[in-house]
């Protein structure tokens, strides 16, 4: 088997989160990940949520497999000079720094171009051109500007974040997406060019079916929302719809069997109307498959609160595993509500790689999660993140072609930290 990105060369200049996930990806489609770390600290994520007196933490170790680190410091003449080097010879440079930072390094587009007329330049910013544009943006502040706050969560409580890293990681996968396309332009025209995912983008774009809502709320009542049924009035904006199912065929959270002791034990279980007669039969409700109340799916619109009352009935007398055996049968589209301690233990995900686990010489093993993108002719095992500056020189001598010599001169500079270092040490 190949390695779909073998060749590529990623000057990976991110921190955190959003900018590393995207690299990290590209690591594991074999490209040759070389990350930019600020001597001393490194990546501020490598101390960050520490559960390992010492060692990398789990929030960088996660996000940076596979990649190979270089301590630089980019604010020393040498370290510029080392990383425009670098830039000659990457194909793509990314970052996610704060809006104006790559341009007060003196390393802007225009400059970044004149080095090497083929990089691709990738950029994370909070937002686009606009008003917000100057700002520093986390996660959190995405998913609220990006409008799944206002719509995540219950009518009647505040708005919600989610779990799910969609600001973050949900722009690092825009950005990978854009990074392959231009790399697959330069093909045919040999030039490089800007890539740039705004994370406030990136949220809007997961977003989408919700202002979908917003213009159908134009021209009626959003029917499928829960809500509907309550005959509560809509008002000018797209309301917070709990777990109603965003397709349009019904669908909640249900209690299952043990759910007073255990907070997850619950399904996913939707009124597929395709399959609705099987419900009936399912939750020994027969007569519904042609009572006009329950019969067809707008007659039901109104009478889901009862409805899911019942089928609930008969997921509480089940665990979520044996409901989710017999509904599958009948083809009746339901999820178990898995435990991040439940997910941890599935064999089959560690059987596909999606979760690996890895040996690292300062936490010892770790699990993490694997490429989630299976390609049939790309083979590249995780490896561990690397440690901070594992292998400055080996690429300045691999990369750069420096005899030790060179690299000396080097460090005696301070470029690399390791004078700084000594120095205190
Ligand atoms: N050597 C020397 N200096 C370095 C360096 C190195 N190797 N790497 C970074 N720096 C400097 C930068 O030049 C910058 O200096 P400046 O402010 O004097 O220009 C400084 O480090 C800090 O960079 P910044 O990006 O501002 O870090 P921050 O911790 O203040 O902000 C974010 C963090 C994430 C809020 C910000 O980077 C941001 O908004 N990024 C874009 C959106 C994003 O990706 N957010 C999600 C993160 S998961």
């Amino acid at each position: 088997m190949g390695k779909a990105l073998e060749g590529v060369r990623i000057l990976d200049f991110t921190h955190v989160q959003s900018g590393p996930s995207c690299t990290q990806l590209l690591a594991w489609f074999g490209a040759d990940v070389i990350k930019v770390e600020r001597p001393g600290e490194g990546d501020v994520t490598r101390g960050q949520l520490r559960d390992v007196a010492g060692a990398d933490s789990l929030y960088f170790t996660m996000l940076n497999a596979n990649k190979r680190s270089i301590t630089l410091d980019t604010k020393n003449p040498q370290g510029k000079a080392v990383l425009e080097e670098l830039v000659k010879k990457c194909d793509v440079l990314v970052e996610n720094f704060a809006p104006g930072a790559l341009e007060r390094m003196g390393l802007g587009w225009k400059r970044l171009s004149e080095i090497n007329p083929r990089l691709i330049l990738a950029s994370v910013k909070g937002f686009g051109p606009g008003p917000f544009e100057d700002c520093k943006v986390y996660e959190n502040v995405a998913q609220c500007a990006g409008g799944a706050a206002s719509t995540t969560g219950f009518r009647d409580g505040l708005p919600m974040v989610s779990a799910a890293q969609i600001g973050d990681s949900g722009t690092g996968l825009h950005l990978a997406l854009g990074i392959v396309t231009a790399l697959f332009q330069r093909e045919h025209t040999g030039r490089g060019q800007k890539v740039m995912c705004a994370m406030q983008d990136a949220v809007l774009n997961l977003c989408r079916v919700k202002l979908r809502d917003q213009q159908r709320l134009a021209n009626g009542p959003l029917r499928e929302y829960s809500q509907f049924g309550e005959g509560v009035p809509f008002g000018e904006t797209v309301p917070r719809a709990g777990n109603d199912s965003g397709g349009g065929q019904p669908g909640r959270i249900l209690r299952c069997k043990g759910w007073e002791n255990d907070p997850n034990a619950y399904i996913y279980f939707i009124t597929q109307a395709p399959v609705w007669e099987k419900i009936c039969d399912v939750i020994h409700e027969p007569e519904w498959k042609t009572d006009p109340n329950y019969a067809t799916p707008a007659a039901r619109l109104p009478h889901l609160n009862e409805i899911f009352t019942r089928i609930e009935a008969w997921t509480m007398a089940h665990t979520k595993f044996e409901a989710m055996d017999i509904l599958n049968t009948y083809d009746i589209p339901c999820g178990p509500i898995l435990s991040m301690k439940e997910i941890a233990e599935d064999t089959s995900l560690y059987a596909t790689g999606t979760l690996v686990e890895v040996q690292h010489p300062a936490r010892g093993s770790y699990v993490t999660v694997g490429n989630p993108i299976k390609l049939s002719d790309n083979d590249v095992p995780v490896e561990r993140a690397p440690l901070l500056g594992e292998h400055t020189d080996e690429i300045l001598g691999e990369v750069l072609g420096l005899d030790a010599e060179s690299i000396a001169v080097i460090k005696q500079t301070g470029a690399l930290g390791a004078l700084l270092r000594e120095a205190a040490e």
